[in-house]
């Protein structure tokens, strides 16, 4: 099963290092698959029982993009998973356009790349979720062999309030029908939601946030994995 956490713009180099040093310790007897997207400032080498991905990048090895992250500094710690659509990223600009080149980019370089759809509360009431997902992912290649898909309603995100398991179900159906790709579910997922969410039939993991932040509540949460 794939636990992947998101920390976001949570922990410094600093904090990040005491982190990923208990998460290790926790991983090396566990056989989940662990995977935590670290802020680009804490990155690490990738030696630890799980792996570092990275919550951004911009399609390019190096070159005059002021502020972003090229694939060569990711390749420098070995990161090779990255997050790309999150809505976090979208709400800040990130268009189709840009999605789609950082997907290509990311497919060229053979990356293991977690493409993140979601709607939101107004797409949600007006039962255009489907149609929704299914643009969002136009323009992705769905059989690329190292792509994950995450399911991540932004009304879910960050507030507490996971989507519910009739849902999830529902949606994970409906992506199931348009890939193979192994499908996760993001959104307020907790201790106490977490086993019921991965027993859903299509759903391949989860993509964790704010319960993630702390190591020892992540810890935690993946002790409790059933
Ligand atoms: P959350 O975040 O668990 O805090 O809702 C999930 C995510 O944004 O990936």
């Amino acid at each position: 099963m794939r636990i992947y956490a998101n920390l976001k713009c949570n922990h410094t180099r600093k904090s990040f290092e005491n982190y990923a040093k208990n998460l290790d310790k926790f991983c090396k007897n566990s056989n989940l698959e662990v995977k935590v997207f670290a802020p680009a400032s804490a990155f690490m080498e990738n030696k630890f029982s799980f792996k570092i991905g990275a919550q951004n990048f911009y399609p390019c090895e190096n070159g005059n993009f002021t502020g972003e992250i090229g694939f060569e500094m990711l390749k420098e710690f070995d990161i090779n998973s990255i997050l790309i659509g999150h809505s976090e990223r979208r709400i800040l600009g990130e268009d189709n356009d840009l999605l789609k080149a950082k997907f290509e980019f990311a497919k060229d370089k053979s990356l293991n790349i977690v493409f993140c759809v979601g709607e939101n509360l107004e797409i949600k009431n007006s039962g255009k979720t489907k149609e929704f997902l299914a643009a969002q992912l136009q323009g992705v290649d769905l059989s690329y062999e190292n792509l994950i898909i995450a399911y991540e309603p932004v009304w879910a995100i960050g507030t507490g309030k996971s989507a519910n398991l009739g849902d999830i179900d529902e949606i994970l159906d409906f992506l199931r029908t348009l890939t193979k790709a192994p499908l996760l579910y993001g959104g307020s997922v907790n201790e106490s939601n977490i086993n019921e969410i991965l027993k859903i039939k299509n759903c391949g993991g989860a993509l964790v946030g704010s319960a993630s932040y702390e190591v020892d509540g992540f810890i935690n949460l993946l002790k409790d994995i059933k």
